[in-house]
């Protein structure tokens, strides 16, 4: 029998640099004009080791490309109606272009009156209210991050959705549910076929072995092993987990919401963890800045 052919590596720093490097020659161009470069902020409460690290890459990705980016720190222990006063002064800072709330917050603010505070102008994140409804609706606004950047690697490895049926695993606000909105939409890359599959869904296995497109975004390390995935799916992985590990240097090594080497054998294209789809996230968060700057949207 022929031996399958090696997938395609999707390559997420490669698809990421190009798009930075874009957005890093549009800010040139607009100082050569004598416009200012976008200013990004975040707010970052508390001292979460994820965060802090999620919210660093962010600030020195922004800087690569010309970006300003500041970062408003507060304690754990601020309350939900000075965060609210931290919203409304960034709302109405003129210097700001778009600020994200890094998340999670502290348990005693709710996060929705935090994230609804947020004028969609300059909510860059894409997790307004305004925002997820103009994305519902197929209108202008900014797409949330990683769904923006899973668009954009379909995209760039041109494949076709158009009539396939794409399983998304995972219905959470930021990742799954956005993207499974975003491909059964009449855009391209769209116009797919799409179940959404969580928790309690049942017979998971036989909905994502009829995926010619798998979106994995469970949050759970490994959880999608090699005879869940059809021969010759496309595979995008969203999740990155830390994995004990004695034989690696940190103690750890990353790993995805997929058993990479069992799925690869199947897949015609995957994602890998770290590489894949993590540093679209950051890419697409610098794209919505600019164009907040531009005061244009994606469309
Ligand atoms: N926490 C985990 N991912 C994200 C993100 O994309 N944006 C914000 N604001 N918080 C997060």
């Amino acid at each position: 029998m022929a031996k399958k052919k090696e997938p395609v590596l999707i390559d997420g720093k490669v698809v990421s640099q190009k798009i930075k490097d874009e957005i890093k020659k549009e800010v040139a161009d607009l100082i050569d004009k004598k416009d200012s470069s976008p200013h990004l902020a975040a707010v970052l409460v508390g001292d979460d080791p994820a965060s802090q690290t999620y919210v660093a890459a962010k600030e020195k990705a922004a800087h690569s490309v010309g970006i300003i980016s500041s970062t408003y720190r507060y304690p754990e222990d601020i309350t939900e109606n000075e965060l609210l006063e931290v919203i409304e002064f960034l709302n109405n800072d003129d210097e700001i272009d778009g600020f994200i709330v890094q998340l999670p917050l502290p348990a005693h603010i709710n996060e929705d009156h935090i994230i609804s505070a947020i004028h969609p102008s300059k909510d860059v994140d894409g997790f307004t209210p305004v925002n997820i409804g103009n994305m519902v609706l197929n209108r202008p606004g900014y797409l949330p991050a990683t769904p923006y950047g899973i668009m954009e690697l379909l995209k760039a490895y041109k494949i076709n959705t158009e009539g396939k049926h794409c399983v998304v695993v995972g219905r959470s606000n930021i990742v799954g549910r956005p993207v499974s909105i975003l491909l059964s939409q009449k855009r391209n890359p769209g116009n797919a076929t799409v179940t959404l599959c969580h928790s309690k869904t049942k017979n998971l296995k036989e909905i994502t072995l009829s995926a010619d497109i798998l979106i994995c975004a469970i949050g759970k390390p490994q959880f999608i092993t090699g005879d869940m995935v059809k021969e010759g799916a496309v595979v995008i992985d969203v999740g990155i987990h830390r994995l004990g590990d004695d034989s690696a240097k940190k103690g750890y090594r990353l790993v995805g919401d997929v058993l990479f080497k069992d799925v690869y054998k199947k897949a015609s294209f995957i994602t890998p963890v770290p590489g894949g789809v993590g540093p679209m996230t950051i890419a697409m968060l610098l794209k919505n800045t600019l164009l907040a700057h531009k005061k244009e949207f994606y469309s």
